[in-house]
């Protein structure tokens, strides 16, 4: 068994041979290119060769992941394979739309599938090791992370976690085509203080309990084999050396027998968060806490094994650390054949095949949310039309591709006049607007990409002027959401607001398309654009997916998996909220209440948002009570739903509930089912849920599932905000 296998390899290894399976480096050169004499990538090359390294990252490609595996392999003493990870966040070079671009799909099988396509990419590349899913919750649009999670809820969240470890490490973990996921960041990371990156994390109890916990939870389930910790600090503990989270809770309470990897130098990160004294004190604690890789801190080959001598560390801790990470290679089959993933053939047929355009194609269009569609604007008509194509990432096939999309290479995606050209009934006139573009630059801030530059406006302006329907493609760069890229303001960047309100005043037939990597404040848009489509950073095939929902060709059925605020004053917003003790007073003139004097409560644009090209009537929410009693109870939920348009369909069907009296305060609605069904003009199903203690409950102070007797509300519909709602009482 691959247990006793990995008794045996650790029955011979030396102290240092272990720890050396907990150091992580990037590889940043030259693999192939001669090796260098001196400097960090010559220690990192006498590490290997030692036998001191267990994982590298940003090694891609058949031919660099050869070199350096050779290296550990036939070089070193046990010649233990490397395992290779690589940020496969929404595709390897065929890119899927951002993760929470394909989270408004709500559809697990598109995003299964498209995390298969990431892996099949990656593994043929030399990888078997994404660090995705990222299943951190957020209620902050502020935070550039969001592009990259499942939105606000933990229920959408966990199930998009589970189909996310599913398509990235399949059903055979050596199989050539799946890689080991790795649910991140462990935890917290998304409740980061203002937004801010990076920042301090202070939660109570059951916020940690209830929201950001369970996509973890769903992940360890769903068999994910790695956990990374994170760079935030929890409550004043960081979690890089945090005991209670990593041991106490992830490793012995959920029983998670693969491994940990902090984040990138975060064990280091502890000085400065004021939790070590130094680096050696930094190791001790990340040691002692669980974290069992550690990702470029350089720290643990240079202390780990003198902590051990001194007794700082148990050498035991160490044994379990080097036993979960050689379990996880024994269960990639790295120790039969360590070049599995180097097979360059592979490599050239499966990248970038046209299968998998495909398949990214298709949970592009899935993912798109159209927000408002007033005076029918949309679909356009197919003939005779003049179109005014405005805004600079129209033209864009860099800006699609979004952030997290190291190996894809520039300018590879479908812009959005490529897509539209393919419709040729339509004249379509182009005009930029404004610039928006940042062309190849990574690491980009924010005054580089707002250009003040109003010059294009006037040709805008003459495009619109002539054109029956002006088609504005508005919204951020793919760089700026993101890792590392906060935002205090969350309107439309630079002068683009300017340009939508003057085009606004020469033809008021404005399709406003966003292109965006988190929830924006466009309260002006909504209040006088007729049509609005959010259409994210949707990948590869990013113009293809568009002209066709523009074009009716697709009817669009996304769902918003995080609130639009109405300003960033309202932020955190979110729709899973308490009620307080003061919810709401009638009286315009009373100010005692929970609220704003100068703006309403509710989001522009609730959770679970999203219309189509027909319209869905709800009617006949029925408890089919099957056993209401506390210990068993079996609620049975049925709704009809109605295609009432005039043309086939697909919605989803949101089913929320309220537990109104508990012993912790529960929130005004909780997701807790959705199904998806296509309906045709007219057409009625009936739509069953079932309610149990499954999903009844919540977690209590000491993160045990309880279900608590009472009274309960339920509501179904195709939107946070608007359900029809029944209830039933567990006795
Ligand atoms: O995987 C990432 C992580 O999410 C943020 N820091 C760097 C890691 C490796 O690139």
């Amino acid at each position: 068994t691959i247990e006793s296998k990995v008794d045996s390899l650790l029955s011979i290894m030396t102290l240092e041979e272990k720890i050396g399976q907990m150091n992580q480096y990037n590889g940043f050169w030259d693999l192939t290119g001669p090796r260098p004499e001196e400097g960090v990538a010559a220690k990192k090359y006498e590490h290997l060769r030692k036998g001191w390294v267990g994982s590298m990252l940003n090694v891609r490609g058949v031919k660099d992941v050869k070199a350096v595996q050779k290296i550990a392999v036939e070089e070193s003493r046990l010649g233990i394979p490397l395992i290779i990870g690589f940020d496969v966040i929404h595709g390897y070079k065929t890119m899927s739309p951002i993760p929470l671009a394909e989270s408004a799909s709500w559809d697990m099988d598109a995003i299964r599938k498209s995390a298969e396509i990431a892996a099949k990419e990656a593994s043929a590349a030399g990888i078997n090791w994404t660090f995705a899913p990222m299943v951190d919750i957020s209620r902050d649009a502020r935070w550039g992370r969001v592009m990259e999670g499942a939105g606000e809820d933990p229920f959408l969240g966990s199930k998009i976690a589970e189909a996310r470890i599913r398509g990235f490490q399949g059903e055979d973990l050596s199989a050539e085509h799946t890689i080991i996921a790795c649910a991140k960041h462990f935890a917290g990371y998304g409740f980061s203080e203002s937004g801010r990156d990076y920042n301090t994390v202070d939660v109570g109890t059951s916020t940690l309990n209830n929201i950001i916990f369970p996509p973890f939870r769903a992940a360890k389930e769903a068999g994910v084999r790695t956990f990374m910790n994170s760079f935030n600090e929890l409550n004043g503990v960081p979690a890089t050396g945090n005991k209670m989270l990593q041991r106490d809770i992830l490793k012995n309470d959920w029983k998670f027998n693969g491994f940990i990897v902090s984040d990138w130098g975060s064990i280091t990160e502890m000085i400065a968060h004021g939790y070590a004294k130094d680096g050696k004190n930094a190791t001790e604690i990340a040691a002692n806490a669980g974290s069992d890789m550690d990702m470029e801190s350089y720290l643990y080959v240079e202390h780990l094994a003198n902590l051990v001598k001194e007794g700082k560390v148990k050498e035991e801790l160490i044994s379990d650390a080097a036993r979960r990470i050689l379990r996880v290679k024994y269960e990639l089959g790295l120790f039969e054949d360590p070049y599995r993933y180097c097979n360059e053939d592979r490599e050239k047929k499966v990248i970038g095949s046209i299968s998998n355009q495909e398949a990214v194609l298709d949970v592009a269009k899935k993912s798109i949310v159209l927000l408002k569609n007033d005076k029918q604007l949309l679909p356009l008509k197919k003939e005779g039309q003049k179109i005014a194509l405005i805004g600079a990432l129209a033209s864009d096939k860099n800006s699609p591709l979004g952030s997290w999309r190291i190996a894809a290479d520039d300018n590879t995606a479908v812009s959005v006049i490529e897509g539209m050209h393919q419709y040729k009934g339509n004249t379509v006139v182009y005009a930029k607007g404004a610039d928006v573009s940042m062309g190849k630059t990574t690491f980009v801030t924010e005054t580089k990409i707002n250009t003040t530059d109003k010059s294009e406006f006037g040709e805008a302006l003459k495009v619109a002027q002539q054109a029956d329907v002006v088609v504005m493609v508005l919204g951020e760069i793919g760089f700026q959401s993101g890792e590392g890229r906060s935002r205090s303001e969350l309107g439309l960047p630079g002068v683009q607001q300017e340009l939508l309100e003057e085009v606004f005043k020469v033809n008021k037939n404005i399709v406003l398309v966003l292109n965006n990597g988190r929830p924006l404040t466009i309260t002006w848009a909504d209040k006088h654009i007729p049509a609005i489509v959010e259409a994210w950073h949707l990948g590869t095939q990013s113009g293809n997916a568009i002209a066709q929902v523009l074009y009716g060709d697709y009817n669009p059925s996304g769902k918003l998996p995080m609130s639009f605020p109405r300003n960033v004053g309202q932020i955190p917003i979110y729709y899973n909220h308490k009620n307080t003790g003061r919810p709401t007073e009638p009286d315009p003139d009373i100010v005692f209440w929970s609220h704003y004097s100068d703006q309403k409560n509710t989001p522009l644009y609730a959770f679970g948002h999203g219309l189509s090209y027909t319209t869905f009537k709800y009617e006949n929410l029925k408890i089919n009570e099957v056993n209401p009693s506390h210990g068993a109870p079996k609620i049975e939920v049925s709704v009809d739903i109605t295609n009432s348009g005039d043309i086939e369909g697909k919605e989803v069907i949101q089913l929320y509930i309220r537990d109104l009296f508990a012993s912790i305060t529960r929130p005004v609605k909780e997701l807790k089912d959705f199904k998806i069904t296509s309906l045709q003009p007219g057409e009625t199903k009936t739509v069953n849920f079932v309610l149990d203690n499954t999903n009844l409950g919540f977690y209590d102070n000491s993160n045990q599932w309880v279900v608590e007797p009472g009274e309960f509300e339920v509501f179904v519909g195709g939107s946070s905000d608007k359900t029809i709602k029944t209830n039933f009482e567990i006795r």
